[in-house]
């Protein structure tokens, strides 16, 4: 039984993000979508709503669960007690951040295992901020990330 993390912000989640869950779930026995809650950082939506968020775009993935974590995140998977780590690229200026990381949490905890995952070429110019960018000034981001996501941010933003 093979559990796999994918970590992150989710500030919001997008289609890119909800893509690489979607495959890592058929390659993985269970995917556990780990959250991060940053203390350094004001997310625009709270570590509640991003959990919820996700919930709702994974609830037809059986093997999918939503937590949250604080610190490291080497910490968290010895405490789950997994050791595969899931990561999308989107493109080559995504790599030295990830492999920086997943060199270093291998450094700190080596069981760690790192796998990435090539984003599909729709999502690959998507993120969470630029998606938040477009909604901040109105913009459609219908087909970026899912419906619920949008009317959340459509909220956020007062519109
Ligand atoms: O969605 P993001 O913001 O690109 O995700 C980055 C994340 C959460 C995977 C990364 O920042 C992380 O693992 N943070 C937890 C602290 C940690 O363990 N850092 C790695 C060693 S420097």
């Amino acid at each position: 039984m093979i559990t796999a993390i994918y970590p992150g912000s989710f500030d919001p989640i997008t289609m890119g993000h909800l893509d690489i869950i979607e495959r890592g779930a058929q390659i993985f026995d269970e995917v556990v979508v780990a959250v991060l809650e940053n203390p350094h950082k004001t997310p625009l939506f709270s570590i509640e709503e991003r959990k919820q968020l996700i919930e709702q775009s994974v609830k037809n993935l059986g093997n999918v669960r939503v937590e949250t974590f604080m610190g490291l995140l080497v910490d968290y998977l010895r405490v789950k007690g997994a050791r595969v780590v899931i990561r999308g690229l989107r493109a080559v200026s995504d790599f030295e951040f990830e492999l920086q990381n997943a060199t270093i949490n291998r450094k700190l905890w080596p069981p760690t295992e790192t796998f990435f995952m090539p984003t599909s070429t729709n999502y690959s110019y998507l993120s969470s901020s630029i998606v938040k960018e477009i909604a901040k000034y109105g913009g459609d981001v219908s087909g970026l990330v899912p419906p619920h996501v949008e009317e959340a941010l459509r909220c956020k933003y007062g519109r």
